[in-house]
């Protein structure tokens, strides 16, 4: 075999076979296929797509190129769930201990903010102490014992596509949907749970800009998850204006305390209790999601989903007397109201730019690596749809000065648009896949 021939075949929008993917992602892993070749088949997949026996066959070669956990003797009905990233998305912090809290071990692992998007192990480090470094035993011993686990990728889960990510990166074939669902998929398949809820962002401030997009997205998952012999759901859900009102990691993590007491913003703990309600349907804990609602309602109410907030912190040694008194968690220097410069409704609330000002203010990273500000951020406190009067609070902003609190203003201004005339609200899940 030859990578050249893989290289043409799909080129001339053929069906490659396993053999031929395999051979070309190992010999590409190895170090034996060029990174020249390699970009040039992304790109011919990028341009021709794959059918969904190929992008299983990818997805399964990337999930064997490296450590592939077992859950079977620790938490056999693990349940895990992903999001595709987008503005004020804390939603694990809460409904991992929720759904821990209704009798469901959660294993995740998660990942760090890049540009606009943030990240929730980026949001969990607010709180002193806390490790998001756990080695594969530790993982296990922890979801064994606690039934939940929040941390970084443990050990060399699918490393394969930690290669080719690199490289499409750098060659403009990230925006494959074939290569974007394989990549997502060969992670969470190596994590190991058998039941997985996958977030599909749809919007301003997402991957996926149309609906369209999406659902195919959300549909190759949850068909390579079936080929894979995982349980999988889609929900495509809205990421056009932020998720809830803080953007901003330390900001987040209150968010996510206030709500898990049942005194989240409405629209987030809305969002929280239809993730959370499908993990307890995937994981066989509920018939439907009228039932996982209520039962996640229960959990809140109850306290026992803060009570697992605290065990999960604890675990990984986080000082919970954060948790319990947040206004000791990192706050800006500065932290001042912007008001409305008018009256009207509010059309749009750009979340990529709120995301990018996040960024600006020094809560994100514009390359891997930087360090951020886990104090500063923005709290967007009206949603679209809402009717403002002209000299209402609009948004605060938490920035480190003077300089960052202008040009962060300017940029927030500038991320809404106002009508004359009534605004529907945006929906919160457009649709679910199964
Ligand atoms: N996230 C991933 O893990 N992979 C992609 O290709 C895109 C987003």
């Amino acid at each position: 075999m030859r990578a050249i021939d893989i290289i043409i075949k799909k080129r001339e929008k053929k069906e490659l076979t396993e053999e031929e993917i395999r051979f070309f992602i190992n010999g590409f892993t190895a170090g034996e296929i060029p990174d020249y070749q390699a970009a040039a088949w992304a790109m011919a997949v990028l341009l021709n797509g794959m059918t969904p026996r190929e992008t299983k066959d990818l997805t399964m070669v990337m999930v064997e190129s490296g450590d592939i956990l077992d859950l079977s003797e620790v938490a056999p009905n693990a349940v895990d769930k992903h999001s595709s990233g987008g503005v004020g998305d804390k939603t694990t912090l809460v409904v991992e201990p929720v759904v821990a809290a209704c009798g469901l071990p959660v294993g995740k692992m998660s990942g760090r903010g890049l540009n606009f998007s943030g990240g929730t192990l980026d949001k969990m480090e607010s709180i002193p102490g806390y490790r998001c470094d756990l080695n594969q035993d530790e993982f296990l011993n922890q979801l064994q014992e606690i039934g939940m686990v929040l941390t970084g990728q443990t050990a060399d889960l699918a490393p394969a596509d930690g290669e080719l990510y690199a490289l499409r990166d750098v060659t403009g074939t990230v925006d494959s949907i074939p290569l974007i669902a394989s990549s997502i998929m060969s992670k969470k398949i190596a994590a190991g749970a058998h039941a997985i809820v996958l977030d599909v962002k749809i919007g301003l401030g997402a991957f996926m800009e149309s609906l369209d997009l999406a659902r195919e997205l959300g549909e190759l998952m949850v068909n390579i998850a079936d080929l894979a012999g995982r349980k999988a759901v889609a929900l495509l859900s809205d990421m056009n204006q932020p998720l809830g009102i803080a953007v901003g990691n330390a900001l987040e993590v209150k968010e996510a305390i206030d709500t898990l007491h049942g005194n989240g913003p409405q629209s987030f703990w809305e969002h929280c209790q239809e993730v959370a309600a499908h993990m307890l349907i995937a994981g066989g804990k509920a018939n439907d999601a009228e039932e996982g609602r209520e039962l996640v309602e229960k959990a809140v109410q109850g306290g026992q989903a803060w009570e697992r907030f605290l065990d999960l912190v604890s675990a990984q040694e986080g000082d919970v007397s954060y948790l319990k008194d947040p206004q000791k968690l990192p706050q800006a220097a500065l932290i001042k109201t912007v008001n409305a410069p008018r009256s009207g409704f509010i059309k749009q609330i750009h979340a990529r730019r709120v995301g990018e000002t996040a960024v600006l203010l020094g809560a994100g990273r514009e390359e891997k690596g930087e360090s951020i500000d886990h104090g500063v951020g923005i709290e967007i406190l009206r949603e679209v749809g809402d009717r403002v009067e002209e000299g209402e609070p609009l948004l605060n902003i938490h920035a480190k000065d003077e300089g960052d609190f202008q040009a962060a203003e300017k940029a927030l201004l500038e991320a809404h648009s106002w009508s004359e005339t009534p605004v529907d609200p945006l929906p919160q899940i457009y649709e679910v896949i199964h």
